[in-house]
C-alpha cells in the first residue's frame, strides 16, 4: 500500500544507538539511562539494531515485549524511538539450521556464523524470516507515537570484517546475476559485444556458462566485473526494498538506512533513490596526526556526500563522543572536538548529532568504544557533560538551524559506477585510486570555504554556476548530452585528463572524445610522470608541481592557459579553456598539486559567483572553514517550512586548528548563541565553532 510518509518531528536530534538489549537483567541501569538520558538533553534513541536473538529467540516466537516497555518508557520521557530492522547481525538458531543463508566466498566456501552482514540476500529463508521479524515490528509499533523513523538494518555490506563486501557467490545469487544480466542486455549477442568477450575466447553460448569473476576462474574480463559490482549492490538494495515493504505494511514511520560515506561496494546514489531519508556514521582519526585539518576535510566531505545523495538535509546517524577502539591507536578527542566535530555535521546539513552508542557494551569488542556513558562513573564524566553541554545547545540553535539547508552553486560529479570501473580499467596506474585523486578538489572547496554539492552522472546539472568533474573515465547514462547542454546554457565546466575514455560498457570510445567539441582539444595519450621528472606547468605567472598523470592533448578550438615545462611533451597545452554555446569549458591534462587547485578553483569560483558569501577580508586562516545553510522550502521530511521562511543564511565558521586563529569580517555577523555583534578582526579560539547570522 501506498502511504505518505510522516515527516520527522520539528526538531534537531540528539542521541544515539542504544541497546537495553543487554541489560535487561539490570532494571536498575535501564533506570539510571532514562534518567541520564535527560540530563544529557537526549532526544532520540535508535533501538534493536543488533537485536535479533532478543526479538525472536527461537524461530517464529517473538518477544517483543521488553522493547515495547523501553519504546513506551522513553517516549513518556520525552525521548523518540529510532526503530531498527535487526537484520545485521543473524541468531544463532537461523545460521545453524539455514546453512543457505550464510554468504558463499568466491572461492566456494560458505561462511561461518557470527560476525555481521553476513547474509546472503538472494536467500529465500533470509527474506522470509526477514519479513517475518520486520512485520512484527511494523504491526507492533509501526504507529507509536515515539517511534519517528525506521533504521533498516544496519551500514548494509559494512561492519568491518573479512571479505565484506556485501557480495555473495552461492548458487543462488549466480542465477539471480544470469537473470540480472538477461533484464540488461537481452541477448547474448549483446552481451558478448558489451563485454567485448571475443578477446581470449571468452564468447558466450549459454546463459549458464557466465559465473561471478573469482580468483578461481575469469576475473579479468573487465564487463563482467563491472557488472558483478552493480548486480551485488542491486542485490543488496533489492533486499532492503524488500525490508522497507515489511515495516510499510502497518506503518507511514520514513525509512532511513546508515551510510558510510564514499563506501566501495554500494552506489549510494541509486540507494538514496529508494531510502525516505540518508544518514551517515561518521568515525574519523581524530589527533592521530598533529595536523586535524585533512581529517576535518575528509569529514566534511563525507557529511557533505550524503547530504548531496537527496540534497536535503541528512542525518547524522553515528559518531563517537571521545575515542573510535577499532582505529590503530585510539585517542581521546581533545577538550572541544566533540562539539566541534558534531557541529561540523550540522553546519554540511545534519539534523542530528547521534552517537554509537549510548552505554558502552560490558563484553566484546566495542566494551571500550566511545559511549556517552561509561562503565563507571554515571554522568559524572568529562564526555558525558561534554554531550550534555552540546544537547543544550543543539536545542538552543534548533529553531534557527531547521528548515535550513546547503544550497551551494558549485558540484562536484563523484560517480560510483565510474569509480569501480576506473579501479579495474589496468591502465594508468593500478589501481587508480579515484577517491584519492578526486579528493584534492573537494579539498580546494574546502578551503576556500565554499559549499558544494557532490552529484553522480544522473543528476541534473542546472543551477549550478560552476561544475568540476575530475577523473570521470566512464561517461554512463545521458551525462554526455547533460553536460553540453549545461555548457551551451551558459555554464561552466571543469574536467581533467582520463575523462571520457569509455562507455558504461567499459568500452573504450573510438574516433575522439566524447566532449571534444565542448572541450575544443583532441586528446591522445597519458603518462604517468615518473617521480624523477618533477615536472610543473606555470598558470598566470606562476609555476605548480605536477603530481603524477599528464594527458598530451592537442589544442583545437581551445585557448591554452599552461603548457608542461618538461620532458618530451614540454610545450603540450596543459591547461585549456574553450568556449561553447553561452559556457566555458576548461580541461587540466596534468594532476597537479593541492595549491594549484586552490587558485584554479578559487578564481573559477569567483568568475562564475559560486563563492562562500560570507564576507571576510582576505583569506581564510588555514583550518578554518565556512558552510552556509539557507532556509529551504522542505525540511528533511519535506515539511514546508512556513514559519522560518522569514530567515536568512547560517554561516558556521569552524577552526579545526588546536590553537587559536583570526578571521577578518567585511561585515556586520550576530552570533546565534551570544548574541554577540562580530564586525572586523575576531580571534576564534581552538576547536571553536560560530554560528552566525547577518547582523
Ligand atoms: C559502525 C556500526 C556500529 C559500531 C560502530 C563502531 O558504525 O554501525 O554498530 O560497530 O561502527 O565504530
Ligand atoms: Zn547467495
Amino acid at each position: 500500500m501506498e502511504r505518505k510518509i510522516k515527516e520527522l518531528p520539528r526538531t534537531l536530534l540528539h542521541g544515539g544507538d542504544y541497546n537495553p538489549d543487554q541489560w535487561l537483567d539490570r532494571p536498575d541501569i535501564l533506570a539510571e539511562d532514562i534518567r541520564l538520558m535527560k540530563e544529557a538533553h537526549v532526544n532520540c534513541a535508535s533501538l534493536g539494531i543488533f537485536a535479533w536473538s532478543k526479538l525472536e529467540p527461537e524461530e517464529g516466537v517473538y518477544d517483543l515485549d521488553w522493547l515495547g516497555e523501553i519504546i513506551d518508557r522513553l517516549y513518556e520521557n520525552g525521548i523518540y524511538t529510532i526503530l531498527a530492522t535487526p537484520t545485521a547481525a543473524l541468531p544463532h538458531w537461523m545460521s545453524e539450521k539455514y546453512v543457505e543463508v550464510r554468504q558463499m566466498l568466491s572461492n566456494g566456501l560458505r561462511k561461518y556464523p557470527g560476525e555481521r552482514h553476513n547474509f546472503c540476500a538472494s536467500s529465500p529463508v533470509m527474506r522470509e524470516k526477514m519479513r517475518g521479524i520486520n512485520s512484527a515490528l511494523s504491526r507492533r509499533f509501526g504507529q507509536h507515537p515515539g517511534v519517528i523513523a525506521w533504521h533498516i538494518s544496519n551500514e548494509y555490506a559494512g561492519c568491518g570484517g573479512d571479505h565484506m563486501d556485501g557480495a555473495c557467490y552461492c548458487p543462488l545469487c549466480q542465477e539471480h546475476f544470469r537473470e540480472w544480466l538477461k533484464k540488461r542486455y537481452g541477448t547474448l549477442d549483446n552481451l558478448n559485444h558489451a563485454w567485448w568477450t571475443g578477446f581470449w575466447s571468452n564468447t558466450f553460448t549459454d546463459w549458464k556458462q557466465i559465473h561471478a569473476p573469482s580468483a578461481m576462474g575469469e576475473n579479468r574480463l573487465h564487463g563482467l566485473k563491472l557488472d558483478w559490482k552493480r548486480f551485488t549492490s542491486d542485490q543488496l538494495l533489492d533486499f532492503c526494498k524488500e525490508e522497507i515493504a515489511a515495516v510499510r505494511q502497518y506503518s507511514d514511520r520514513p525509512a532511513v538506512t546508515n551510510f558510510m560515506g564514499m563506501f566501495y561496494p554500494l552506489n549510494y546514489f541509486k540507494w538514496a533513490k529508494t531510502l525516505d531519508l540518508v544518514s551517515y556514521d561518521n568515525y574519523q582519526p581524530w589527533h592521530a596526526t598533529e595536523d586535524d585539518v585533512p581529517t576535518a576535510m575528509y569529514a566534511s566531505m563525507g557529511h557533505t556526500l550524503t547530504r548531496s545523495l537527496k540534497k536535503q538535509p541528512f542525518l547524522l546517524m553515528e559518531s563517537t563522543p571521545s575515542l573510535v577502539s577499532w582505529m590503530p591507536k585510539c585517542s581521546l578527542m581533545r577538550p572541544g572536538m566533540q562539539a566541534l566535530s558534531s557541529l561540523q555535521a550540522v553546519a554540511c546539513g545534519s539534523d542530528s548529532v547521534q552517537y554509537f552508542q549510548w552505554r558502552k557494551s560490558r563484553g566484546s569488542c566495542e566494551k571500550y568504544h566511545g559511549a556517552v556513558v561509561d562503565h563507571k562513573n554515571g554522568g559524572n564524566t568529562r564526555v558525558f557533560r561534554d554531550v550534555a553541554s552540546l544537547g543544550e545547545r543543539l536545542k538552543k540553535i534548533a529553531p534557527s538551524v531547521l528548515g535550513t539547508c546547503n544550497q551551494p552553486k558549485a558540484a562536484i560529479v563523484f560517480d560510483w559506477e565510474n569509480w569501480w570501473a576506473v579501479e579495474g580499467a589496468e591502465a594508468v596506474t593500478n589501481p587508480f585510486g579515484y577517491d584519492r585523486r578526486w579528493l584534492p578538489f573537494y579539498q580546494a572547496f574546502w578551503r576556500l570555504g565554499i559549499d558544494v554539492d557532490i552529484v553522480d552522472m544522473e543528476d541534473p546539472l542546472e543551477g549550478y554556476s560552476l561544475v568540476v568533474a575530475p577523473y570521470n573515465y566512464m561517461y554512463r547514462g545521458n551525462y554526455i548530452e547533460t553536460v553540453k547542454d549545461y555548457v551551451a546554457k551558459g555554464g561552466t565546466y571543469v574536467t581533467t585528463c582520463w575523462s571520457g575514455e569509455v562507455d558504461d560498457s567499459d568500452l573504450c570510445f573510438l574516433d575522439r572524445h566524447p566532449l571534444g567539441d565542448v572541450l575544443g582539444i583532441r586528446t591522445e595519450e597519458i603518462d604517468v610522470s615518473p617521480a624523477y621528472v618533477h615536472n610543473q606547468i606555470s598558470w598566470q605567472g606562476k609555476d605548480y608541481a605536477i603530481r603524477e598523470l599528464c594527458a598530451l592533448v592537442h589544442a583545437e578550438t581551445a585557448e591554452v592557459l599552461g603548457v608542461y615545462e618538461k620532458d618530451f611533451y614540454a610545450g603540450y597545452p596543459a591547461l585549456t579553456k574553450n568556449n561553447y554555446g553561452e559556457g566555458e569549458a576548461y580541461f587540466i591534462a596534468s594532476e597537479n598539486d593541492d595549491a594549484f587547485l586552490l587558485d584554479f578553483l578559487g578564481y573559477l569560483a569567483e568568475r562564475t559567483g559560486s563563492g562562500s558569501s560570507l564576507r571576510v577580508n582576505g583569506e581564510l586562516p588555514y583550518g578554518v572553514t565556512v558552510n552556509e545553510r539557507r532556509p529551504v522550502e522542505s525540511s528533511a521530511s519535506g515539511e514546508v517550512a512556513s514559519a522560518e521562511t522569514e530567515k536568512g543564511s547560517l554561516w558556521f565558521v569552524q577552526n579545526f586548528n588546536s590553537g587559536s586563529a583570526t578571521m577578518d569580517f567585511a561585515e556586520r555577523y550576530r552570533d546565534i548563541e551570544t548574541g554577540e555583534i562580530i564586525e572586523g578582526k575576531k580571534e576564534l579560539t581552538g576547536y571553536q565553532c560560530l554560528i552566525l547570522e547577518q547582523a
